[in-house]
């Protein structure tokens, strides 16, 4: 099962279960956890989410690199406009208040998703990041909206240029997440928030979730798979993925 999914008390914990590739986002994993929000959607038996990933060592290491690696503009452009579309839009849009428990590495993909995410609680040994550009490529599932959105905008472009990923001490000093647990207690912890949410109207979650997004401009969603796009035809995506396969340092040609 590549998302495990448990029901307790109003309270869905979806867990994204690939942990030999890191809980790396492919097709597979995109569907099945697109799925499982869109049911949970219209299930008057949920009433909050939690997404994190199976195993300690990640929540998600990013979208799966050895399957877009071959991948051309226009597939590059269909790929991020379908993940967009299919899960990330979904996560943010779902009517129930969703939390993100990050339990390791969120690169890439996973932190898109833990930012897609309407609160982010993240263990004590989380590193966060959009290491994208080391890939010869940009974040395409909505990274260079929503960090600039969650941090600010010097920030988020320190921390998508630079490539590097933060610990998560400093992804609580920077707003990026709103609490930092012991990987222990991670998942207690966002259950005790989800319980404090639950508490109230579940109408008003609904129409407070709406209002707050309402705020937030899409314009940028296209520019971005728009580039994301383009960046499939340069040599410094084809450099920087057959790097990252064949386990070496990129040696980008600038084109
Ligand atoms: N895609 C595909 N496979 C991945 C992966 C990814 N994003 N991340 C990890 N894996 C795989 C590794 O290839 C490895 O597989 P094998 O055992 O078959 O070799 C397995 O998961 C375990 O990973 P490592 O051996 O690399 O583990 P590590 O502890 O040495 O390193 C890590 C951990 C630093 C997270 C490293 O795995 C890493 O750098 N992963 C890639 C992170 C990344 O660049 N993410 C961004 C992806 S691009 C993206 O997300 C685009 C977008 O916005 C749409």
């Amino acid at each position: 099962m590549l998302i495990l999914s448990e029901l307790h008390e109003g309270l869905l914990v979806l867990t994204i279960n690939r942990p030999e590739a890191l809980n790396a986002l492919n097709g597979e994993v995109i569907r099945a956890l697109s799925e499982a929000i869109q049911a949970a959607s219209t299930n008057n038996d949920v009433r909050a989410l939690i997404l994190t990933g199976s195993g300690e060592k990640a929540f998600v290491a990013g979208a799966d690199i050895k399957e877009f690696a071959e991948f051309n503009a226009e597939q590059g452009r269909a790929l991020a406009a379908q993940g967009q579309t299919a899960l990330f839009d979904l996560v943010e849009q779902c009517p129930k208040p969703v939390i993100a428990a990050v339990n390791g590495y969120a690169l890439g993909g996973g932190l898109e998703l833990a930012m897609a995410a309407h609160i982010r609680i993240a263990s004590e040994n989380a590193l966060l990041g959009l290491p994208e550009v080391s890939l010869g490529v940009i974040p395409g599932y909505g990274g260079t909206q929503r960090l600039p959105q969650l941090v600010g905008k010097g920030k988020a472009m320190e921390m998508i240029l630079t490539a590097r990923a933060i610990p998560a001490s400093d992804a609580l000093a920077c707003g990026l997440v709103n609490a930092v647990v012991p990987q222990a207690e991670l998942l207690n912890a966002a259950k005790q928030l989800a319980g404090q949410i639950m508490k109230n109207a579940p109408t008003a979650l609904s129409a407070a979730l709406k209002s707050v997004l309402a705020g937030y401009n899409r314009d940028g969603f296209g520019a971005e798979i728009e580039h994301f796009g383009a960046c499939f035809e340069t040599e410094d995506f084809r450099e920087g993925t057959q790097a990252f396969i064949a386990k070496r340092k990129p040696q980008f040609p600038g084109k």
